[in-house]
């Protein structure tokens, strides 16, 4: 097992993603059982229970990979809004996937963009990741807006338990540059 270490806080602009604490549950909890949240989540909205038992995974998850997914706080107000961070899917379990999940008071001002950015610049960056992957369903097309502006494009479809996922997929830019710049180069 791949053991890597990223910041437990990191800052942007209008956020803070960090580290989750027991005080956070009763607004994940409140989060993972909106509707409008979860409608293009597998499953459905979830119990006070089925929210526990994520969020425990999520620890473990840190507790085993040394990164996961983060707590997302408005630096507004210091609510809770969701989360943002990088896991492994069971879907596409050779990637790391990119994901994010917030309250609906807070979309539609580009925060899980901004977030998502910097965790796409840690996961390129100090994780050295080769490539990244999010998951989702077609009709969500607020995620798919999402990949599309981390720049990344649609790269397979995977059938897992009853769904059929829609998968996207980004490499570091610096990955991009080499080809052309090599074209340039022969120019
Ligand atoms: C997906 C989600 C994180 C997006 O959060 P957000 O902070 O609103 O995202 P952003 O503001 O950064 O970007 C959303 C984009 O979707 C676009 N959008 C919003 N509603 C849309 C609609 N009905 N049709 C098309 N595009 C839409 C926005 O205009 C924006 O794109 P733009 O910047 O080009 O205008 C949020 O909606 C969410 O948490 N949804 C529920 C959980 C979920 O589905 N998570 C993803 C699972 S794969």
């Amino acid at each position: 097992m791949r053991l890597l270490r990223v910041p437990a806080r990191l800052t942007t602009p209008r956020l803070v993603l960090r580290t989750w604490r027991a005080e956070d549950r009763p607004a994940f909890t409140a989060l993972n059982a909106d509707p409008m949240v979860m409608e293009h989540i597998m499953g459905t909205p979830m119990s006070q229970a089925e929210s526990d038992q994520l969020a425990e995974r999520i620890d473990e998850h840190w507790q085993e990979r040394g990164y996961g997914l983060y707590a997302v706080e408005l630096r507004s107000t210091g609510e809770l809004a969701g989360f943002i961070g990088l896991h492994q899917h069971l879907a596409v379990p050779q990637e790391v996937e990119i994901g994010w999940r917030l309250a609906p008071s807070a979309w539609g001002r580009g925060l899980a963009t901004e977030g998502a950015m910097a965790v796409r610049d840690l996961a390129y960056g100090q994780l050295r990741l080769r490539s990244l992957i999010a998951i989702t369903v077609a009709a969500n097309v607020r995620s798919v807006r999402v990949m599309e502006k981390l720049g990344m494009t649609y790269w397979r479809q995977v059938r897992f338990q009853e769904w059929l996922l829609t998968v996207y997929r980004g490499i570091p830019d610096a990955m991009t540059d080499t080809p052309s710049q090599a074209r340039e180069g022969a120019r």
